[in-house]
């Protein structure tokens, strides 16, 4: 088990900054965020390369959405990283979420319920009638019936989904940035400290930790402690 509830997103497209980023921040992180920028351009090789600069626990954030069929071979393709997550699309429903879960039992198909980019206004435009939080709480506990064991909300919506699911998965939240820090594109947000109090179990955070890194490496590591502290 991770001692760290901290995932940092490495959204960057360079193997080397990745790698500088997982060494320098290893003290306050166990769990690395890899997403489809740096997979599809550096591919299983890239993620090998990442292991050169320490070891590290892997979510693979490919969000795979497509017929059951293929997201088994989807899965059996990127088996062998061990990633300790997996995101698929709670959109794609109960069969391929079954699929994936079934096709790597040892890893934790974890379900991306609405994308925080999704707002009220999408939704309405896509012909879907019910409210984010309404859609997030229902593609979650059917995710968990088809054999996810993670979700990814938005920390608005942890204390519902974790109230449904029952304790029955992870709930992981991006979305949060520490007091005071820039929003960037994200919106709705809440500190690191009230999405755990929420019931987050990890927090996916990026720039409030990478932006960092520009100063100084020794300003990214304490960037990472400060929220790794401000939750205990
Ligand atoms: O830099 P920041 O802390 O905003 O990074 C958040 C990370 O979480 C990014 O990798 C982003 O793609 C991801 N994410 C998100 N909202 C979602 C799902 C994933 O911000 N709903």
């Amino acid at each position: 088990m991770s001692r760290s509830p901290i995932i940092l997103a490495l959204d960057t497209d360079s193997v080397d900054i990745a790698g500088q980023w997982i060494s320098t921040t290893r003290d306050s992180i166990d769990i690395y965020k890899v997403g489809l920028e740096f997979f599809l351009k550096f591919g299983h090789d890239g993620l090998r390369k990442l292991y050169e600069f320490g070891d590290f626990e892997l979510f693979l954030d490919l969000k795979l959405h497509d017929i059951p069929n293929t997201v088994k071979a989807a899965v059996d393709a990127v088996k062998d990283l061990s990633p300790r997550f997996l995101t698929v699309h709670a959109s794609g429903g109960a069969p391929m979420i079954s699929a994936a879960a079934q096709t790597a039992p040892d890893i934790s198909i974890t379900a991306v319920t609405v994308l925080t980019s999704i707002s009220p206004e999408v939704l309405t435009e896509m012909g879907i009638e019910s409210s984010p939080l309404n859609l997030a709480t229902r593609l979650a506990a059917n995710a968990v019936s088809a054999g996810a064991t993670s979700i990814v909300c938005s920390p608005l919506e942890v204390a519902r989904i974790k109230e449904v699911t029952q304790g029955k998965a992870l709930l992981i939240t991006p979305g949060v940035r520490p007091a005071g820090s820039a929003l960037g594109d994200q919106s709705r947000v809440m500190t690191p400290r009230d999405a755990i109090t929420a019931g987050s179990d990890y927090l996916v955070i990026g720039r409030p930790i990478t932006s960092h890194f520009a100063t100084s490496p020794e300003a990214m590591a304490s960037a990472a402690k400060e929220i790794l502290d401000s939750l205990s």
